[in-house]
C-alpha cells in the first residue's frame, strides 16, 4: 500500500520528533519540512527531503495527503487555514491556538470546508489515560468523588533561550497544564468552575513557573493539581508513563483518581477497592493493577492521524474540542490574575 506523505512545517523541538515518527513509519513518509531557521536546511537534508522556507509554498509544491502543524502557537491559526484551503487535514500542535477567537475560528473553518484538524494532545492517545477513561466511564470506581495530580519538573535554564517561551503564553500553563486539563476533560468530563494561584518566584522570569489549581467538574467532582517546571521529581505523566518522547521512564504516579468503591493510581494503574465484600476506612484494600497494551502513545497518535485523513475516523480531538480545553486553561489563568473563582461558561461568552 501506498503511503500517506506528510509534510511538517516547524522543525523545532515537537516538530522534529514529529519528522522522525513520520520517517519511521511503515504507513507514512515525510513530504518535505518548511521552517526558515538556518539550522532546518541541513536538518531536512539529513533525512531526505526537500525544505521550503514556508508552510504555503511546500503545501503547494509537495501536495501532501497531510500536515503536521509544530510552529509556534501564535501561527497556529494562519496555518490551519493554509492547510483548510488547500483541502489538507493537519495535525496542529496544541494549544489549537493563541486566543479562544481563534481556536473558534479554525474550528469553524474547518467544520465549514469539511476538512478535519487533528489537536496533539497526544496523551488522549496513551493507554494509560485511555483505561483511566474507560475505567471512570464503566463505573470501576464507583462514583468519582476527587482528582488529585501534578506535574513536577525540572527544565533546563537554556529551554528559556527560545523568546517565545519567556512571553505571556510562554510559562508551564499554556505549555504543560494544558495536557493536563485536557486529561482531566478527557477522563472525567467537562470542568465547571476553576480557581488557582500561580508564582514566578524561582526562574523570575515574565511567565509562571508553578501553580495550584483548585476544579470543580460539571459532574459535582471537585479537584486539585500543582504544576511547576522547576521541580527535580518523577512526578508527571511524561517521566511515569513511559510513554512521551524524550524523557526517560520513572514507574511512578502522577494521577489519582476517588471513587466511592475505589481508587486508581496513573499510570501504574494499581486499582484500590475493598472486593466484593465491600468495606471502610478500617478494613482492608486490595491492590489489582489493571493491564496497558503496550501501544506508544505518538505511535499510536500518528495511526490515528492516518485514519483522518484517509476519513476513516473523525479526529479523537477536534478543534472546538481543543478549544474549549484552552477555555479551562484561560480560566485557570484569569483566576489567577483576579484572585478569583472563574466559571469556564465566561471565557466563551460571545464565541
Ligand atoms: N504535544 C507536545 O508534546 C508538544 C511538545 C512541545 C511543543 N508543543 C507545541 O508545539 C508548538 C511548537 O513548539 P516547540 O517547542 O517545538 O517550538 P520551537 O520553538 O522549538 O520550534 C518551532 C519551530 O518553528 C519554526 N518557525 C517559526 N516561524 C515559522 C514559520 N513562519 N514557518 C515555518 N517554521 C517556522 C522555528 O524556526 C522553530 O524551528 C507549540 O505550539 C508548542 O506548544 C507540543
Amino acid at each position: 500500500m501506498a503511503k500517506t506523505r506528510i509534510a511538517v512545517a516547524g522543525a523545532g523541538l515537537i516538530g522534529q520528533e514529529h519528522c522522525k515518527l513520520i520517517a519511521a513509519s511503515d504507513a507514512a513518509e515525510l513530504a518535505g519540512i518548511a521552517d526558515p531557521a538556518p539550522a532546518a536546511r541541513g536538518y531536512a537534508a539529513s533525512l531526505g527531503v526537500p525544505h521550503f522556507d514556508d508552510l504555503e509554498t511546500m503545501l503547494d509544491e509537495t501536495g501532501p495527503g497531510g500536515a503536521v502543524v509544530a510552529l509556534p502557537t501564535g501561527l497556529h491559526l494562519s496555518a490551519g487555514r493554509a492547510c483548510i484551503a488547500r483541502d489538507i487535514p493537519c495535525l496542529m500542535e496544541k494549544p489549537v491556538a493563541a486566543t479562544l477567537k481563534e481556536a473558534f475560528e479554525l474550528a469553524r473553518a474547518s467544520e465549514a470546508a469539511g476538512i478535519p484538524v487533528l489537536v496533539g494532545h497526544h496523551r488522549r492517545h496513551s493507554v494509560d489515560i485511555r483505561l483511566a477513561r474507560e475505567t471512570v466511564a464503566s463505573g470501576g470506581l464507583g462514583r468519582i468523588v476527587t482528582v488529585s495530580g501534578m506535574s513536577w519538573v525540572d527544565k533546563p535554564d537554556k529551554y528559556f533561550d527560545v523568546a517565545w517561551r519567556r512571553q505571556e503564553g510562554g510559562g508551564t500553563l499554556l505549555i504543560n497544564l494544558i495536557h493536563d486539563i485536557d486529561c482531566l476533560r478527557f477522563i472525567l468530563g467537562e470542568i465547571s468552575r476553576v480557581s488557582a494561584f500561580t508564582s514566578n518566584a524561582v526562574r523570575g522570569l515574565d511567565v509562571e513557573d508553578t501553580a495550584s489549581v483548585s476544579f470543580e467538574f460539571e459532574s459535582g467532582v471537585l479537584g486539585g493539581f500543582t504544576i511547576s517546571d522547576a521541580v527535580a521529581s518523577p512526578y508527571s505523566w511524561e517521566r511515569t508513563s513511559g510513554q512521551a518522547l524524550y524523557f526517560p521512564h520513572q514507574p511512578e504516579n502522577y494521577l489519582f483518581i476517588g471513587g466511592r468503591d475505589g481508587a486508581l493510581e496513573v499510570p501504574t494503574m494499581e486499582h484500590w477497592h475493598h472486593g466484593a465484600g465491600g468495606g471502610d476506612w478500617q478494613s482492608e484494600l486490595f491492590r489489582e493493577t489493571l493491564p496497558l497494551d503496550g501501544s506508544q502513545t505518538y505511535e499510536n497518535q500518528l495511526a490515528h492521524f492516518l485514519k483522518v485523513i484517509d476519513g476513516d475516523e473523525p479526529p479523537v480531538i477536534d478543534a472546538e474540542d481543543g478549544a474549549r480545553t484552552l477555555a479551562v486553561l484561560l480560566a485557570v489563568k484569569t483566576a489567577a490574575r483576579e484572585g478569583r473563582v472563574v466559571e469556564v461558561a465566561e471565557m466563551l461568552e460571545g464565541l
